[in-house]
């Protein structure tokens, strides 16, 4: 089974998401760490109630963003990790612990991107009145929120939506699109060339098809 890291800054539902996919035997990937730079971060004691092994490395204990990413860096390697998911990770990392795990390190965004990178994606997704909005899983580049897609899912905006209903309605999605394309990945299914990700073969979950 492919070794995974998980990063995560909080609540921690899509690492929830991608430990529960982990706990069928048949899944071809397990988490075998998850680092948090936060202590107090809710997804930490899921992964106790998991029986992973959490981590805190916080940024706040080390001098500057290379020491901190060599500690987590270090603990990854540790851990014999050989994808790295970030899950609600908000630290941006710097362009070498990017180049480092180049090809090994994807991002769940709650964007169709390349649309509404960055904070408050989705009160900037009512504010320009989009009809759809959704989220994307994708491998990191170093600039934030860019990198070659491996799959997306397309979420309606409904007329009364605010921010909240819509967070909401994506992370729905988020939950579905994120061990998917884990699984893809595991299965050697996701080639990577440049900045264009193609996934082979069908793609479908639990026989619904994929937007
Ligand atoms: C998710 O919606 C994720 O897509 C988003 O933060 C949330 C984390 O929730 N990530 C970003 O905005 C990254 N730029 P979670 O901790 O419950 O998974």
């Amino acid at each position: 089974r492919l070794r995974v890291g998980v990063l995560i800054s909080g609540r921690g539902s899509n690492l929830q998401a991608l430990i529960d996919a982990c706990a069928d035997p048949e899944f071809p990937a397990e988490i075998v760490l998850v680092l948090s730079n936060k202590a107090d971060a809710y997804g930490l004691e899921r992964a106790r109630l998991a029986g992973v092994t959490g981590q805190v490395v916080s940024h706040r204990d080390f001098p500057d963003k290379p020491s901190f990413e060599a500690a987590m860096d270090g603990a990854l390697a540790a851990a014999g990790v050989e994808l790295v998911c970030l899950a609600g990770f908000m630290r941006l990392l710097t362009a070498e612990f990017v180049e480092r795990w180049r090809d090994r390190m994807i991002n769940i965004h709650p964007s169709l991107l390349p649309s509404f990178k960055g904070l408050d994606t989705h009160a900037r997704a009512l504010a320009a009145g989009v009809r759809f909005t959704g989220c994307t899983v994708h491998y990191v580049r170093p600039a934030m929120d860019e990198g070659p897609i491996i799959i997306q899912a397309a979420v309606p905006v409904l007329a009364d939506d605010d921010d909240h209903a819509l967070a909401d309605r994506v992370l729905v999605a988020e939950h579905r699109c994120y061990p998917l394309a884990l699984r893809l990945i595991a299965e050697g299914r996701v080639r990577v060339e440049g900045e264009r990700a193609t996934v082979m073969g069908p793609a479908a979950l639990a026989g619904e098809p994929l937007l």
